[in-house]
């Protein structure tokens, strides 16, 4: 796919460029834990520095509520910015009126300001065009240029993504260009073999990305707490596992499927059982269909995969030429439950072929594991995004008219 490059905004000297990054990074404690999306967005930020351009940043932090909420501030990602420029980075209060305003106007040429995060305004997220086309119009004025960097966020149609796109001019930043390169090779000709790992928590999050990637891949492995409906889907008692029962009937019809095409979809045969959640829990390995026969009974809750599980996904994964993974196997961020995810994590650094890790989640667990982003193929910033991309979904993000010159080649099937 190709996309509207920066150099078509033309000489950017002097001029106010809004640059819609996703810089939703992880905090605890207003300590940002992974800056991997602020170090994402540098490139862009400095081509623009460079260029002597007047840069303003936006972005989301979480999912306050269409008002200001303190502990979703962006001033803690300011600091952060500043810090990796090396060069001070302003902070306005405020996304639009008059603290943004004046953040703007103070700015001299190559300077930065971020603003505070979108989603304390209503307007960002809003399903009613006019109030999102009008908080966008509030947004506008601030700039004479926009440019969409925020890979993360290209799936949400939301005002600073979609709308803002539409009445300033604008481009994609190099960010996004490098993570279609990457995303279109998945999509259009991934070395065979092809394995895609899934992990997360809910299965319903998944179900589109697993039907569409089914005819494309030759290995689906399933980990994260969404592999306890796959084993209730086999007909085996999970405990107080996560469990989406609803979702039974369309996996197994993907079950049904898979067996058809001859694709493998790998469903964990020993898993991790704690007495509880939490990591001064009493927990052991058991056979991925005795769950219930621990000493745990059905209050057991599965919080990983199991090592012989671990060891034959590593073995696919390894065996591949093309991997893209999104979703820890296990509750990763607790010490006895983190061996699925290391284990796929250290699989995927051995792939001779292109590796992906992607999404916010799955980056943040590599790194936490002690991973370095180089030891991957690439690290994707879009967890929902670079799922909607695989699942051949119109990204609000580059549905902007004249943008792209077509749209997600991924609903193509290539052959095996
Ligand atoms: C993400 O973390 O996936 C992006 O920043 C999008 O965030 P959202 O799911 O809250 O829209």
């Amino acid at each position: 796919m190709s996309l509207r490059t920066l150099e078509s905004l033309g000489s950017l000297s002097g001029k106010r460029v809004i640059v819609r990054c996703d810089l939703n990074v992880p905090l605890q404690d207003g300590v940002i834990t992974d800056d991997g999306r602020v170090r994402a967005s540098l490139a862009t930020l400095n081509a623009l520095i460079n260029q002597g351009a007047r840069v303003i940043v936006v972005s989301h932090l979480g999912r306050p509520d269409g008002k200001p909420d303190a502990k979703h501030s962006l001033a803690p990602v300011a600091q952060r910015l500043s810090e990796l420029l090396g060069k001070p980075v302003a902070f306005a209060r405020d996304t639009v009126g008059v603290s943004a305003a004046e953040a703007v106007d103070a700015l001299e040429n190559g300077d930065v300001a971020v603003l505070e995060n979108l989603r304390f305004n209503a307007g960002e997220t809003s399903k009613d065009d006019a109030v999102r086309g009008a908080f966008a119009a509030e947004l506008a004025a601030l700039g004479d240029a926009m440019v969409s960097d925020g890979f993360g966020v290209v799936h949400r149609k939301q005002a600073s993504v979609y709308d803002l796109a539409q009445l300033l001019p604008s481009a994609a930043g190099l960010l996004i260009a490098a993570e279609l390169k990457v995303l279109d090779r998945l999509t259009e000709t991934p070395e065979r073999p092809y394995t895609v790992v899934l992990g997360g928590s809910k299965v319903s999050d998944k179900l589109g990305v697993i039907g569409h990637l089914l005819p494309r891949v030759d290995n689906l492995l399933i980990g994260g707490g969404m592999l306890f409906t796959f084993l209730a889907a086999q007909g085996h008692k999970v405990g107080s596992s996560l469990l989406e029962p609803d979702q039974i009937p369309q996996v197994l019809e993907y079950l049904k499927t898979a067996a058809e095409l001859g694709v493998t979809i790998g469903i964990p045969t020993d898993v991790v059982v704690a007495s509880k959640f939490g990591a001064d829990a009493d927990y052991m390995v058991t056979p991925a269909h005795a769950i219930e026969d621990t000493p745990y009974g059905a209050s057991g809750i599965g919080l990983d995969i199991g090592p012989v599980t671990a060891a034959a996904f590593a073995e696919a994964i390894r065996g591949s030429n093309t991997v893209f993974w999104n979703g820890p196997m296990g509750v990763f961020e607790l010490v006895p439950f983190a061996a699925g995810t290391r284990a796929v994590a250290e699989a995927l650094t051995e792939v001779d072929g292109l590796s992906v890790v992607g999404g916010g989640d799955s980056a943040a667990a590599v790194r936490q594991l002690g991973f370095t982003d180089e030891q991957f193929g690439h690290i994707s910033t879009g967890g929902g995004a670079s799922l909607e991309f695989l699942e051949g979904k119109k990204l609000p993000g580059w549905e902007v008219r004249g943008w792209s010159s077509r749209v997600p080649r991924s609903s193509r099937v290539t052959g095996k």
